[in-house]
Parts: structure tokens; sequence; C-alpha cells
């Protein structure tokens, strides 16, 4: 047995250490997340509910969220051991031109609502880091401020189809001659997913002061300080509107939209065309065909039909069929970089993350933002050194195994 003895002075003193205080809140929370999920509890504290809830739910049960996070839970990474990784390379190329990682950050609307920061903090964080921005129709910063905010970031505008062409064909024109180099054509929302905590909440944009909000602004005080002393919510592509988002959705895209309009879209828009939303190999064949020179496997982060097909699954299969003559991309359920390291392997361009940067966004602004993008870009280094790669190509369906 070892004898004791009384701890002395001298030995105690190399031990400790004194980190230094960070005294500003918002880095002091932001240093603090250490993942993806972590950067959503620090949102959901500071963010009112339902705003919270619309960002964070999906579509009637939620279960198409919840199965495709599940698979990229639940698949298992085969490492190559022995192979010299010192030296890392995550750039790719995406629609023709370079990114500096592998992954876009997918449009979302009402962004200004989550933090008043909103589509221009997303966009100046695209540019510090080489991240391409999809900013949606339902963007609340016009087409062009988001431009001015960040001239250098790599932008694509996305685009829903609308009952109103003319409106369809000015936006088109707009982003063009605001340097929008592809344009993103949503195709999973003939009409409005069911997002039953937005309904139960009560939520309405712009957010209605009802006694429950009031009451809401006593614990979020900074939140509704922040929304009533900035430019209203008004959104980019459109006049003003007041009432649910599945009402707003409802009155402004066209149901009756078949693959024949993709030619109307093609006549008006001469860059790159990305249609976003595809969720069976033969629609990914039927959109190739008519032309799309990339696709999004997606379902729309599980906001619009509940039960739809995991695009990771997917996406081994679409990427045989198609690969050659179009880009893959995907979406749906990304929290890490491992999760866009795994679809690269499966054979993705790029995995593109919606709700990863919004958490950060609700936790700080455009920091926060930036926070999301270096806890990916952490991930997706540290997962490809521990697989044996040392750049994006010699990445394989050999290094994942889905269940
Ligand atoms: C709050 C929110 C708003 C969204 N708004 C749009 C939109 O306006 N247009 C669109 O094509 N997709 C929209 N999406 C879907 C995203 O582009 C993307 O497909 C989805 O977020 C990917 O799933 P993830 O959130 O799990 O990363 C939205 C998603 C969220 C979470």
């Amino acid at each position: 047995m070892n004898e004791r003895q009384l701890p002395r002075w001298g030995e105690l003193r190399p031990l400790l250490r004194v980190k230094p205080v960070e005294w500003n809140p918002t880095r002091r929370r932001l240093g603090k997340a250490l993942t993806i999920a972590d950067l959503r509890r620090v949102a959901r504290r500071r963010t009112p509910r339902s705003v919270f809830d619309y960002t964070d739910g999906a579509a009637e049960g939620e279960i198409s969220l919840r199965r495709a996070r599940r698979l990229f839970h639940d698949l298992e990474f085969h490492p190559s051991v022995l192979r010299d990784v010192g030296d890392l390379d995550t750039t790719t190329s995406m629609l023709g031109k370079p990114a500096a990682l592998p992954f876009a950050f997918a449009p979302t609307g009402f962004t200004r609502m989550m933090q008043h920061e909103g589509e221009r903090a997303v966009a100046r964080v695209a540019a510090r880091r080489g991240v391409p921005y999809a900013l949606s129709t339902l963007g609340t910063t016009s087409i062009e401020d988001v431009a001015a905010a960040a001239p250098d970031a790599r932008k694509w505008f996305q685009l829903y189809v609308w009952r109103d062409r003319a409106a369809g064909e000015d936006l088109m024109r707009r982003a063009a001659a605001a340097g929008y180099e592809a344009l993103i054509l949503t195709v999973d929302a003939p009409v409005a997913g069911a997002r039953l905590r937005d309904l139960r909440n009560g939520f309405a944009i712009p957010p209605a002061l009802t006694f429950k909000t009031i009451l809401d602004g006593a614990t979020h005080p900074v939140w509704w300080a922040n929304l009533l002393t900035t430019p209203p919510l008004t959104f980019a592509s459109l006049n003003a509107w007041e009432g649910t988002v599945a009402e707003l959705m409802n009155s402004l895209f066209d149901p009756t939209m078949t693959i024949a309009d993709l030619e109307w879209v093609r006549s008006c828009w001469h860059g790159p065309l990305v249609i976003k939303g595809i969720q069976t190999l033969d629609d990914a064949r039927r959109v190739v065909d008519a032309g799309a020179d990339a696709i999004v496997l997606s379902n729309h982060g599980g906001r619009q039909l509940d039960r739809a097909p995991v695009p990771l699954r997917l996406l081994p299969d679409v990427v045989e069929a198609v690969g050659d003559r179009a880009q893959v991309h995907v979406d749906t359920g990304v929290m890490s970089g491992a999760d866009i390291v795994a679809a690269l392997a499966l054979g993705a361009r790029a995995a593109w993350v919606g709700r990863a940067y919004l958490y950060g966004l609700m936790a700080g602004g455009e920091r926060g933002v930036d926070r999301a993008v270096e806890i990916l870009d952490t991930e997706i280094r540290r997962t490809m050194q521990l697989l044996g790669v040392r750049t994006i190509d010699e990445l394989t369906p050999a290094h994942v195994k889905l269940p």
C-alpha cells in the first residue's frame, strides 16, 4: 500500500488552471455548446415557444424527420487504418464552383423572425466560411439586401412555384441581376404540410399579440424587444401577410404545376437549375431528363409529407442512376459533421443543413451561425481523419453501412 501524505502546495500549484473569464454572455453560451444539439438547447431557452416550435417542428406525427435522423444515428462507419491523414482537404465543388466545406445552407423562410439578424447574418457567415447560401422565397430580407450584406457569398435563390407566374419571373430576374448563381426550385410543396405544433400554439406571421404571447414576452424580453425595434417582418418577395404559414403557402403556391412547367423555369433562368424535394428514383430520373443540373433528395426536413422516404436511404440508387448526368445533393435530419461525411460517402456531392444553422442563429445571431459551422467543420475533419481519408473524393460507400 502507498503511504499517504498531506498534499504540498508545490505539487498542487502546477495543477491549478485559472480559465480566462469570458464576460460576453453570448460568447460564453456559444463556447459551451459542443454540438448542434447543444445549440438547439440554448436556442430553445432564448426563443419564444411558438417560434422555436415553428423551426424545430415538422409535419403531422413528425415521423419523416425522426426517421431521417434515426438513419444517420444508426448507420455504421467502416474506417480504414494506417493511412496518412496529416494533411486534410475539405474543399469540393458544387454547381461548377469551389466550396470550402461540403455543405450548403438550405433555404428557410421567416429567418428574421427566429432572430432579428436573420438572413443577413447567415449570408455573412456563408461568405466568411465559404458555404453557399440558398435564400428562400419566403425570406424576410430582400434579394438585393442579402446580396449587399454579403457580396462575396455564394448565393442561390429558392423559388416556390407561384400561382402568379409573372411574380415568379420577376423574382428570377431580380435574383440573376443581384448575382445569385443558381435557382433552386422546390417541388415538394404543392400544398402546405400540416405543422400541428403551429396550430396548437396559434402561431401566425407576424407573431400576434395575444394573451399567450404577451405572457411569453415576460420570459423572452430580449427577443420581443428585438422584434419590435427592427423593421417589421415583411417578406422579401411578396407583400405583407397576416395569417398562418399554411394559409400563406396555400394562397401562393400553385398545386397544378407539372414537369412541363420546368420548361417555363428554364426559359426564364439561364444559370444552373436545382430541383429540391425529390423523393423517388423515378422522379430523380424524370427531372434530370427534363434538364435539371442538380437535384436535392429531400423531404423538406419532414415538414411536408409525413412518413416520406428517408432521403439518405434513397441516395445510393439515385447516384447510380443519374449521378453521371447531374449532381445529387441530400438534406433532412443532418445534425452533425459526421452525418455530412456519411452522406458524401454514399455519393452525395453535398449535404444541406437547415435547422442546424437556425439553432445557431436563435442561440446567438451571426456568432451562433458561425459556431454552428465551426462545430460541423470540426466534426467533418475529425470524422474524415478517423475514417482514414484525406479528401472528400477518397470517401466511398465502403466507409458506411446502412442498417
Ligand atoms: C424553419 C424552416 C423553414 C423552411 N423554409 C423553407 C423554404 O422556404 N423553402 C424551402 O425550399 N425549404 C424550406 N425548408 C426546408 C429546408 O430547406 C431543408 O430542406 C430542411 O430544413 C432540411 O432538414 P434539416 O432542417 O433537418 O436540416 C425550411 C426548413 C425549416 C426548418
